[in-house]
């Protein structure tokens, strides 16, 4: 119920107004956005990459209803790019991307916006020598996201995307995509879904990701394993050994500031490990699904306020 009131939260603008306004608050935010700038998202870039991890960058921004922001988006990703290019850190880092914050939900076209959009992210991306992912939002997006996808890996076929566990659909999608040159990123899921489409309990979820971690092992893409759960850490590294693959054939990915010893602990016993870094002035959206998704981290930020 906590879980879900956060959620719901999180997409209220008249508590957005409150926790934003609130000038202790954004002490808090930065253990999880390490700040509002490209500069801010490259510094954290090479510190990273400095403990022997990968990153990837997304540039804070979803549900645009506006041209204008959708195009900024583009700019900041395309600028970011070719300073991880110059400053040689693009091997080390990609880019994630949420289609809503290039124009998926515009009225009319917004799905060619958002490709078209995305498009130009691509370009900039194969340009700097490095990759870009699409974040998965909630499910009323996923055929427009995997159908986007699609058409992007006509031109670019190492685009990767995310796929959630808690959906139900989410096995078969994992079937459809270990393909290949196929990059998938397997999450459990953050938004508050229907019983209809997704599965409710934990251990459900928990059991899903396992029957979707065992499809991507075996199949001939890359699997991305994005989870902090150590069961399931030790799971992948399990499936990923009976299957031959190598630390070059599987990554981890875990959330900046979630895990960060755990993260240097895989990546030191050569594992590869990549760190999803979301940097920008719309962090709070994703600041709430963070709260959301482990009471510890509602009560760090309530005893952060409390102790202020
Ligand atoms: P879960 O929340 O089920 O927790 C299981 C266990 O993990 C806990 O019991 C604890 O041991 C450990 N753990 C979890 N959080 C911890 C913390 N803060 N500190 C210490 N231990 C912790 N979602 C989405 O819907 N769309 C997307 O595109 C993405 N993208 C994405 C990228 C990456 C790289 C990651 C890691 C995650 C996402 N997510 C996402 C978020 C994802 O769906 C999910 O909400 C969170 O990762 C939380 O689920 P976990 O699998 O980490 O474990």
């Amino acid at each position: 119920m906590l879980r879900s009131a956060l959620l719901t939260a999180g997409r209220s603008p008249s508590v957005r107004r409150l926790v934003e306004a609130n000038p202790l608050t954004k002490p808090v935010v930065r253990r999880f956005v390490p700040g509002t700038t490209a500069e801010d998202a490259v510094r954290a870039t090479r510190e990273l990459s400095e403990h022997g991890l990968h990153v990837t960058l997304d540039r804070l921004g979803e549900d645009t209803l506006d041209l204008s922001q959708a195009d900024t988006t583009v700019r900041d990703y395309r600028r970011v790019l070719g300073v991880l290019a110059d400053q040689g850190l693009a091997e080390r880092a990609e880019v994630s991307v949420k289609l809503s914050a290039v124009g998926q939900f515009l009225p009319d076209d917004g799905e060619k916006v958002a490709l078209d959009n995305a498009r130009l992210i691509c370009e900039a991306a194969s340009a700097a020598g490095t990759t870009v992912t699409l974040d998965m939002e909630d499910h009323t997006t996923t055929d427009s996201t995997l159908g986007i996808l699609r058409d992007l890996r006509v031109d670019f076929p190492w685009v990767g995307a995310v796929l959630q566990a808690y959906l139900r659909r989410t096995e078969q999608d994992c079937r459809d995509l270990a393909t290949t040159g196929s990059r998938i990123r397997l999450c459990k899921g953050a938004y508050a879904e229907p019983e209809s489409v997704a599965y409710q309990q934990k251990s459900e979820v928990d059991r899903s990701y396992v029957r979707c971690l065992k499809v991507l092992m075996a199949g001939a893409g890359y699997p991305m394993v994005a989870t902090h759960d150590p069961r399931m850490v030790t799971i992948a590294g399990e499936l990923a050994s009976r299957n031959g693959r190598t630390a070059e054939d599987f990554e981890y990915q875990m959330l900046y500031g979630i895990r960060p010893d755990e993260q240097r602990r895989l990546a030191a016993e050569g594992g590869t490990v990549r760190v999803y870094t979301a940097y920008g002035d719309e962090w709070y959206g994703y600041f709430m699904r963070r709260l959301a998704e482990r009471p510890a981290n509602l009560a760090f930020f309530l005893r952060s306020l409390a102790t202020r």
